[in-house]
């Protein structure tokens, strides 16, 4: 009888999604699905509908606070957001960006911003930007014991380097540049690639070249698993729909609706009515 592991609920013991587990489940084929969150309540109903990885992602900066871009984030921010996350967590993997500034210096600034988030917010694992430059840096962090995902394609704190936010990787030259960028984020030790906004036959062949797990974010169906800032999918965020972005649901007009009828009901003295009153 087969012993192929057909869902991530068959591995034995599972409580925890773990790296290892992400591993398996890239060895079994199943795919990994994975969100953002940035603060305690969305963290727990991630949690709660089955999510494997939880990314308290830099594009809390966007999101969460309204910035152009995911530079002006701190560290001290992402921290905040990270604990709020890990409260509302039992079984996901938290992964948290290191923000802008906080490791491109040395591997020693990595590595302290790194110890930082694990220390104070109690996060599983972090994630930085970057092919060969920062390797020194992902090596260092492992070393300690932190473990670490890459993230290549369109790098987004690059942003002011790029230009624009338009699919990376479609020239030749930029494409051997990530294949190399992937093997060499994985000999260095990274337990997964978040491959941003690639073209789809770029993805397959780097997550079919590399043993380690590849998740992608507009970069087609064959990466071991997917990516998607949550406020994007479920509808919380209408000025931003790229083709990549799948709408789940309308929050938005939900939201609307809801918030509607409530400014008509205290205007109209139908809220609280006797039943709502001590
Ligand atoms: O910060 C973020 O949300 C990310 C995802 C887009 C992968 O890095």
């Amino acid at each position: 009888m087969s012993t192929r592991i057909k869902s991530v609920d068959d591995i034995p013991g599972l409580r925890r999604i773990t790296t290892q587990t992400l591993q398996e489940m890239k060895v079994s084929g199943i795919k990994i699905a994975m969100l953002t969150a940035y603060d305690f309540t969305s963290a727990r109903l991630l949690d709660a509908a089955g999510i494997d990885v939880l990314l308290v992602g830099d594009s809390a900066s966007n999101v969460m606070a309204g910035h152009e871009t995911t530079l002006p984030i701190t560290l001290d921010q992402m921290i905040y957001h990270a604990s709020s996350v890990v409260r509302g967590v039992s079984r996901a993997l938290v992964v948290v960006d290191l923000p802008f500034g906080s490791y491109q210096g040395n591997p020693k600034e990595a590595l302290a911003s790194a110890i930082r988030v694990m220390k104070e917010a109690g996060a599983h694992a972090i994630k930085l930007e970057g092919g060969a430059a920062v390797v020194p840096s992902v090596e260092r962090i492992i070393e300690a014991g932190i473990p670490v995902l890459g993230h290549l394609g369109l790098t987004p704190q690059s942003i002011y380097r790029f230009g624009t936010y338009q699919v990376r990787a479609r020239e030749e030259e930029e494409a051997d540049q990530l294949r190399l960028d992937a093997r060499l984020l994985e000999r260095a030790g990274c337990f997964g690639i978040v491959l941003e906004k690639i073209p789809a036959a770029l993805a397959k062949e780097v997550s079919e070249s590399v043993e380690i797990p590849t998740l992608g974010i507009g970069a087609g169906p064959h990466c071991d698993g997917q990516v998607l800032v949550t406020h994007d999918m479920l509808g919380l965020n209408t000025d931003f729909s790229p083709r990549f972005v799948r709408r789940y649901a309308n929050l938005d007009t939900t939201i609307q609706e809801a918030v509607q009828a409530y400014v008509g009901d205290v205007r109209g003295r139908r809220f609280p009515n006797p039943e709502e009153s001590y």
